[in-house]
Formats: structure tokens, sequence, C-alpha cells
């Protein structure tokens, strides 16, 4: 009993720890930000308003993730705002709004970001 409680204890002391905002973030940028050479990323293909349903369902869930997590550098209240930046850019690509596009091309500012936010 005291083990399991101990165990609970170390699982919990984990899943609040920063490794986890990290893994979160490394996995967006992984999955749809950087890709092999001469392949498009899904980024790019939102910008390019080539991204399928599929393709800006799966990154909208990606940016709200990050959302949920704290950056690894630079304050909170950007970091939440250049998220919400994106998913709303993503929203409004999915309603079919013209906006949209061009609002993503902004949000998805990759320098921006990346010096604010991004450990050297
Ligand atoms: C809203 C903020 C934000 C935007 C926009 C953003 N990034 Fe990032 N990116 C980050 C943060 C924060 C990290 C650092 C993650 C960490 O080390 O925990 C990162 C890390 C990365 C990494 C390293 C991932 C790894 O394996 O550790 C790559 C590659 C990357 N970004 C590519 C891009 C590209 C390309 C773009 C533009 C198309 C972009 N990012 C736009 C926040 C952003």
């Amino acid at each position: 009993m005291k083990q399991t409680s101990l165990r609970l204890l170390v699982l919990l002391s984990m899943l609040g720890s920063p490794l986890l905002a990290d893994d979160v973030i490394e996995e967006a940028m992984k999955k749809f930000h950087k890709a092999p050479d001469g392949v498009d990323t899904i980024s790019k293909k939102v910008s390019n308003k080539e991204a399928s349903p599929q393709e800006l369902a799966d990154i909208l869930k990606s940016y709200e993730a990050m959302a949920t997590v704290t950056p690894p550098r630079g304050p909170k209240s950007s970091w939440d705002e250049k998220c919400q930046a994106l998913i709303s850019a993503v929203k409004k690509i999915q309603a079919g709004d013209a906006a949209g596009v061009r609002a993503y091309k902004k949000a998805v500012n990759c320098k921006a970001c990346h010096t604010l936010h991004k450990p050297n």
C-alpha cells in the first residue's frame, strides 16, 4: 500500500515536470513545422491553402496542446498570445474564412517565437 502511494507520487511529479511541456512543443515542431529536405511541411501546406481537412484538424490539436503548456523560456502571456493566434487562424481556415491564411502566415513566424521562447 505504502509502495503504491509512493509510486503514484513519483508519477504525479513526473506529469507536472517541465519535460512534458518540452515534449508537447517538440512533437508539434517535428510533426508540423520541420520536414525532411524537399518535402513540404504541413505548416507550409496550410500557408499555401493545400492542407487537407485532416491535416488542419491535426495541426489545430497540436497548437491547442501547446497552448496548455508553459514555454521553456519567455513570458507565458506572450506564449498564450502566439498559441491563440495560431489556433484562431487555423479555425478561420477551417471555416473557409479568407482572412485565415493571412493570419496563419503571420502567426507561424518561426523566428518571432523562437527568439522569445526557444532555449538556446
Ligand atoms: C508559437 C511559438 C513557435 C512558433 C510559431 C514556431 N516554433 Fe519552433 N519551437 C518553439 C519552441 C518553444 C521550441 C523549443 C522546444 C523545446 O526545446 O522545448 C521550438 C523548437 C523548434 C525546433 C526544434 C525541435 C526539437 O527537436 O527540439 C524546430 C526544428 C522548430 N522549432 C521549427 C520551427 C519552424 C520551422 C517554425 C516555423 C514554420 C517554428 N518552429 C515555429 C516555438 C515555436
